[in-house]
């Protein structure tokens, strides 16, 4: 066993699909962290899926170096040479090749073969390599092929060229002895300098589990999600398997990751607020409870010795977790340090937002680290608004009224001087205001929009009723996708801003020369 467990973070490629979009931008800053973070691997996307994420792998190159960067791509040239275009700037890049190697994936989805799939599998390895030299194969749905096939598929893609073996457990279906019993057959065959990774899914709420067992079998690569994020159930919670590792190097044989720890917790934070994901009270190592003690006992066992009921250290993580809530009473000089606690590095941050917050705490009264990140998110779509002169809606520029069952919007958006309105009617307020900006951008020719599909997602804040609401926005126009994001207390003006401010990310914010390039070869 090597002692050295790889972390290969894949948020922005598996945890895309769980209803997270990200915008190149969000990726960067994602990747940059990942880095302070020092994880291992980065996988950013699937290229041949979108110029957004061949961009994203573009962009991506350029501001981290240490991390390996990775891109997903099946067994087709066309894959192949999307992953190459995408990590062309990448200091260390990776391929990771992948195929469903299952009879009902290979029968049923791919209506293939497996000496097809083998074919496959021998050409594009190979193809992949002469590209670059690392080079990952992963047999989706490992966990239900035949296994003596799931090791011809390995023997066929090592052969190849691939240095990594991957064994996902896609459906989430093994549990930890099966899974620790399968990456023992595949250790046993496998050469030495060749990586084996687990890759599981929370289907059944095993993630972790089956990825430790993995490590115990010879996996010396993981895969996952931090916070668990993911397709269905999600990926395995890379804090958690990090934490474990840490925690319990006697049972692990001393094996240890090369994770920052005094970053993990800040990055946990940041992470939430820059995706929108609100960490749940008792999620382990990251929730505001996970290192709390509200029991009578508990509270005494501790107060004598921190080791009766504590496993890990808090402070190692950098857990801010239990930091009491906030009020508008709290100075800007507070309101940094919590800012900083919370991973956020821009000294000016504090005196941007301090208004907005005090103004907050007027309403809600006590606000918590969910209502500091939209405030923040808030702070920079504002900026980025401003610095690009995107549309922006001018003032009273959204409202609606319901009248004898008829939901009506009306719009006012503003830009370089000029005023769009439109007024609509639609199926609730939401839809009512969204179909008047629609109206306000086509019929003054700023748009053209057909074959438009919308995903809103929206989390709430602290309080009742007045609550902040964000609302994440991505419109997808033909191949064309747009991010957008708004927090309001008025929760369809957070809507219609976050539905504009996607239109704005899909038409006006610059993108990079060769993205403009790209849209021509793959769209
Ligand atoms: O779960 C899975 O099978 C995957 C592969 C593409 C690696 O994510
Ligand atoms: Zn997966």
């Amino acid at each position: 066993m090597k002692d050295r467990i790889l972390i290969f973070d894949t948020l922005m490629r598996d945890g895309e699909q769980a209803g997270h979009p990200m915008s190149v931008s969000t990726k960067v800053a994602i990747a940059r962290r990942l880095e302070r973070l020092n994880v291992d691997i980065i996988e950013f996307g699937f290229p041949i899926s979108s110029a957004a994420e061949i961009e994203a792998g573009i962009e991506i190159s350029k501001a981290v170096s240490k991390p390996i960067l990775c891109a997903l791509a099946g067994v087709r040239q066309s894959h192949i040479e999307a992953a190459v275009r995408s990590l062309e700037f990448a200091k260390k890049p990776r391929i990771h090749v992948f195929v469903s190697t299952s009879d009902r994936h290979i029968k049923n989805k791919l209506q293939s073969t497996r000496e097809q799939v083998l074919e496959w599998i021998h050409n594009e390895v190979r193809r992949a390599k002469q590209y670059f030299s690392d080079i990952q194969f992963s047999a989706e749905d490992a966990t239900r092929t035949d296994p003596d096939y799931l090791i011809e598929t390995f023997k066929v893609a090592v052969d190849a060229g691939a240095n990594t073996l991957n064994v996902p457990d896609t459906g989430g279906y093994f549990q930890p002895i099966e899974y620790g019993e399968l990456i023992d057959e595949i250790y046993i065959i496998t050469p030495r300098e060749v990586v084996i990774a687990a890759h599981c899914h929370d289907d059944l709420g095993l993630a972790v589990a089956n990825s430790l067992a993995g490590i115990r079998n010879g996996a010396n690569q993981v895969e996952g999600c931090f916070l668990g994020i993911g397709e269905r159930a999600g990926n395995a919670a890379l804090e958690e398997i990090i934490m474990a590792l840490h925690t319990r190097g006697d049972f692990y044989e001393g094996l240890s990751t090369g994770i920052n720890l005094s970053e993990l917790w800040p990055f946990l934070n940041f992470l939430s607020g820059e995706i929108g994901y609100p960490i749940p009270f008792h999620k382990a190592i990251a929730g505001a409870n996970a290192f709390g003690h509200s029991s009578g006992i508990h509270a005494d066992g501790v107060l004598k010795d921190r080791l009766t009921y504590e496993i890990m250290k808090p402070e190692e993580i950098n857990w801010q977790g239990s930091e009491g809530s906030l009020t508008s009473h709290l100075g800007e000089a507070g309101l940094a340090d919590r800012l900083k606690k919370l991973g956020y590095d821009d000294l000016d941050l504090a005196s941007q937002i301090i208004s907005e917050f005090k103004a907050l705490g007027n309403i809600v009264g006590r606000m918590s680290n969910d209502d500091l990140h939209m405030l923040i998110q808030e702070y920079y779509s504002k900026k980025e608004m401003v610095e690009h002169n995107l549309f922006a809606f001018s003032n009273d520029g959204i409202s609606f009224a319901s009248t004898a069952g008829v939901n009506n919007g009306t719009v006012v958006i503003q830009k370089g001087g000029l005023n769009y309105s439109a007024h609509a009617v639609g199926d609730g307020p939401v839809d009512a205001v969204c179909n008047a900006i629609d109206l306000a951008l086509t019929s003054n020719n700023l748009l053209i929009i057909t074959d438009k599909e919308v995903q809103f997602n929206v989390i709430h804040g602290s309080g009742g009723s007045e609550a902040l609401g964000s609302v994440r926005a991505k419109v997808k126009i033909g191949d064309d996708i747009g991010y957008g994001r708004a927090s309001d207390i008025n929760l369809v003006k957070a809507y219609a801003r976050a539905y504009l401010d996607a239109f704005n990310h899909l038409m006006h914010v610059p993108v990079s020369e060769e993205k403009e390039e790209l849209r021509k070869v793959y769209d």
